[in-house]
């Protein structure tokens, strides 16, 4: 490890996070949990309401300069922000998910944040059958532009963490919603509460050094097989059959294609060309 790892000096028991995105789906269910244990700098591009307990600013991540501001005076960060999607070509992902990735590791770099966690997803390797069962050490397959930029910003803070020692844990989400909307979710599904602790772990745990782990609560039939989760302390509470939604569809209700994959519609989905049009 290059001796500027050891420059990292607010990395063990983090008082104060960026949470970026936080006006997203994901920002609003965490918020509520993590401002019980955190001070919270809350960011998104667009206006939001905060909450008490909160500093709020607006700005886009793929600036540089507004990047520095945000982590000033904070001991860790939890990158939410982006655009998230089965649609979006190349291009339209290149701002939010490349080079805000990028600003925001380097601007973390620059002010000595040593924790960050980054909410990748299950579509970082969502060209997997979804009848195996698949543990953090699997190649990546990508499923799309989207998933392809969260593969990139994967291995973007495993550079900062490798080079620099930052400690960064790659989230991959399953599924986030609410309550669970169909028999493919309901076997990556996630609750707030569960990706909380897991977000604490990747801020707090001291052997946290550039770990990937799922994050999914307790799901029957599970794709992922979270042993490096487990290992990190991990025990989830929260079990998708409990969370079901009122018009809950089961996985014979949805299309054999649509279930295939780990990526599920996303895998299967005509894809654009990068540029969005094809020739
Ligand atoms: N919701 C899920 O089930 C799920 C599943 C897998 C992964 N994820 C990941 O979790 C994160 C949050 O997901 P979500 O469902 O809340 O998405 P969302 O679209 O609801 O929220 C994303 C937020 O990022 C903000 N944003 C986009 N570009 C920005 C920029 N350049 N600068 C600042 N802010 C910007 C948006 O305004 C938005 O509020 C995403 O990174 C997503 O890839 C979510």
């Amino acid at each position: 490890m290059p001796s500027s790892a050891s420059s990292f000096t607010r990395t063990m028991t983090p008082r104060s996070l960026l949470i970026t995105g936080a006006a997203g789906n994901v920002g609003r269910l965490l918020r509520p949990l993590l401002r019980q244990h955190y001070v919270l700098k809350v960011a998104d591009i667009v206006d939001f309401q905060d909450e008490e307990g909160e500093t709020k600013i607006v700005g886009d991540l793929a600036s540089g300069a507004f990047c520095f501001d945000a982590v000033k005076d904070v001991d860790a960060v939890v990158h939410l922000a982006g655009v998230v999607g089965p649609d979006f070509d190349f291009e339209e992902t290149i701002d939010a998910n490349y080079r805000a990735v990028l600003c925001l590791l380097e601007a973390c770099r620059a002010r000595t944040v040593g924790r960050l966690v980054f909410a990748s997803s299950h579509h970082a390797v969502g060209l997997y059958p979804s009848s195996g069962r698949y543990d953090e050490s699997i190649a990546l397959a990508p499923d799309g532009y989207y998933g392809l930029s969260k593969a990139f910003g994967e291995a973007a803070c495993g550079m900062y963490a490798r080079r620099y020692g930052m400690r960064t844990m790659l989230l991959r989400i399953g599924n986030a919603d609410p309550q669970v909307v169909d028999g493919r979710r309901e076997r990556i599904w996630t609750s707030g509460r569960d990706m909380a602790q897991l977000i604490d772990i990747g801020l707090r745990h001291p052997d946290v050094e550039c770990d990937i782990v799922y994050a999914v609560s307790n799901c029957p039939n599970p794709i992922f097989d979270n042993r490096r989760a487990e290992e990190l302390g991990y025990r989830p509470v929260d079990f998708a059959r409990e969370n079901r939604a009122a018009d809950f569809k089961q996985l014979n209700e949805l299309t054999a294609e649509a279930v295939g994959m780990v990526g599920g519609f996303f895998a299967i989905n005509d894809l654009p060309a990068p540029s969005g049009r094809r020739a």
